[in-house]
């Protein structure tokens, strides 16, 4: 991540000598807060002129850069939009961020200043929006260049931020959230970069290499289960699968040990995460039409997210015990492949009857599934890329979410709304299951024409036993046709800053 160096400083905004001092504005609201008040009195009436003007209006993501001419001690003043109040979010903050970040990048400059902005934004704390003004500085300025030679015209970073503030009784609130900002930034990038790599490099074999990386980090172990263990252990959906790939499967399993926090002195129930790690599904025998197929190196997504959610836990040091499984492989249609008819017995013993080789995501989970009920846990979140049909229901803004539990759904709902990563539920009526009954095996892995993000739910639950379990389905936002104020063309990472977020709340409760 370029964002390298964050500083919080008390003091005041209009004598910070920055290269570019980022300043907010609601659209339509009728003063500028404090901070700004300041910098326009010492630039003499030069903001409220642009806004008399109509040159800035504070609409969403709206920028407007100008000179100070040495009249106070900043460089540059980056005016950027929140859009209005009645709409805001905090989301509207970290987009608003995200954009300030390009601009200041297109200028030239390495470094900026903001302050938060003082108006409220409903349900947010000096924490969280410090936390999203970090997400969205660090995130605007993403870019995956490994593979070009020539390096891109503007090598010009973003490095550097100060966040100002007047007041003391804030700054430990924003010190935190920084903290917690960089962690999920980085965490999100770490995913991006992962999915950007291309199928012929990000092998689950490399995936391997980089969850040996993880495991470098204070608490962290790591387990991969090779072929011959899972043939052993009787993973016959995920070795089915791996059939028509010459790529070995792995299946990863990370686990991090919080150090404990005072009160719980047993050991405690993990939390397991399951990730969807297909590093490229062609398909199979079912094979895809060529249109796009190149977007299906991220149907990994999911594992990325569970291993960058990892590392991201074990760099908070967050007291707790979280568990991420990777069952990894490409899905090929090789001589070896399986073909429809085929059936597999997986590891609950369940049979199943494959009618399509490209429904192989919940073929992999089921085994994924399978093996966290062993680990007897406190919950189960898988987290998969997994049908098409997400895409049709939800477009691009909405995770889809399924569970059994319902404080658990409500915590996932509540941290895709801090996360700026939002949840949207699902039903997981058993009414479904009729359209998954197979003729010869105790359930086939398509569920005919509708309701397709639903029956691949359903097909999943019965997995994971009466453990409380949460599906997202984020086919819908792991990939962006165009680049967004903080969202990047490609992979985009959605999921990582939710599930970090839930384990920050659960770190919080327990
Ligand atoms: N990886 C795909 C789902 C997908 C589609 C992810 C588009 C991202 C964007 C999954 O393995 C798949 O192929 N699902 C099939 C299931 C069908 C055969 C029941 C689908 O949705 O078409
Ligand atoms: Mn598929
Ligand atoms: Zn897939």
């Amino acid at each position: 991540m370029t964002l390298k160096d964050v500083k919080v400083n008390r003091g005041l905004v209009e004598s910070e000598p920055a290269e570019v001092l980022v300043l907010t504005r609601f659209e339509g609201e009728p003063t500028w807060h404090n901070e700004a008040a300041q910098v326009d009195r010492a630039l003499a009436g030069a903001l409220r002129e642009l806004v008399r003007g109509g040159e800035f209006e504070g609409k969403a993501n709206q920028t407007v850069l100008f000179h100070t001419q040495g009249k106070i001690p900043a460089k540059r003043v980056l005016l950027v939009g929140l859009g209005k109040k009645s709409e805001a979010r905090l989301d509207s903050l970290r987009q608003a961020m995200g954009s300030a970040s390009k601009r200041v990048r297109q200028a030239g400059a390495v470094s900026c200043h903001a302050v938060l902005p003082i108006s409220s934004i409903a349900g947010a704390t000096p924490e969280t929006l410090a936390q999203a003004m970090i997400e969205g500085i660090a995130l605007g300025g993403y870019e995956f260049t490994a593979y070009r030679s020539e390096q891109n015209a503007n090598p010009k970073k973003l490095t550097r931020m100060t966040i100002v503030e007047s007041g003391g009784e804030r700054l430990g609130a924003i010190r935190e959230g920084v903290r917690r900002g960089l962690a999920s930034a980085e965490a999100t990038w770490f995913v991006r970069d992962l999915c950007n790599h291309p199928s012929n490099v990000m092998t689950p074999t490399r995936l391997v290499g980089e969850a040996k990386g993880v495991a470098r980090e204070r608490g962290v172990t790591l387990k991969v289960l090779e072929r011959r263990d899972m043939e052993r252990l009787g993973m016959g959906a995920l070795l089915g699968v791996a059939r028509g790939s010459h790529e070995p499967p792995k299946f990863i399993i990370l686990e991090y040990q919080g150090a404990r926090s005072g009160k719980s002195s047993r050991a405690r129930q993990p939390i397991v995460l399951v990730g969807k790690t297909i590093t490229f599904d062609t398909g199979g025998i079912s094979i895809k039409p060529s249109e796009n197929m190149e977007q299906m190196k991220a149907d990994m997504t999911g594992g990325a997210e569970v291993l960058a959610t990892v590392r991201a836990a074990a760099r908070l040091r967050l007291p707790l015990h979280v568990i991420g499984i990777l069952p990894a492989t490409e899905n090929m249609p090789g001589g070896g492949a399986i073909k429809p008819g085929d059936i597999l017995t997986t590891l609950s013993g369940k049979t199943v009857e494959v009618q399509n080789t490209d429904a192989e995501g919940r073929l992999i989970l089921a085994d994924g599934l399978a093996y966290a009920t062993r680990l007897k846990p406190k919950a189960i979140i898988d987290i998969a890329t997994l049908t098409g049909a997400c895409v049709v229901a939800l477009g691009k803004f909405a995770i889809g979410m399924f569970g059994s539990h319902a404080s658990l759904k409500d915590q996932i709902k509540q941290a895709g709304e801090v996360a700026g990563e939002r949840v949207w539920e699902m039903p997981l009526w058993q009414e479904y299951f009729e359209q998954l009954k197979s003729d010869v095996a105790d359930m086939r892995n398509i569920g005919g024409r509708g309701g397709g993000m639903i029956t691949a739910a359903l097909f999943l639950s019965k997995f994971v036993g009466d453990y409380p379990w949460i599906h997202l389905d984020i086919a819908s936002t792991d990939w962006s046709d165009g680049e967004r104020a903080y969202i990047s063309k490609g992979p985009t990472g959605i999921g990582t800053r939710l599930l970090l977020q839930y384990l920050l709340d659960e770190a919080a409760s327990s």
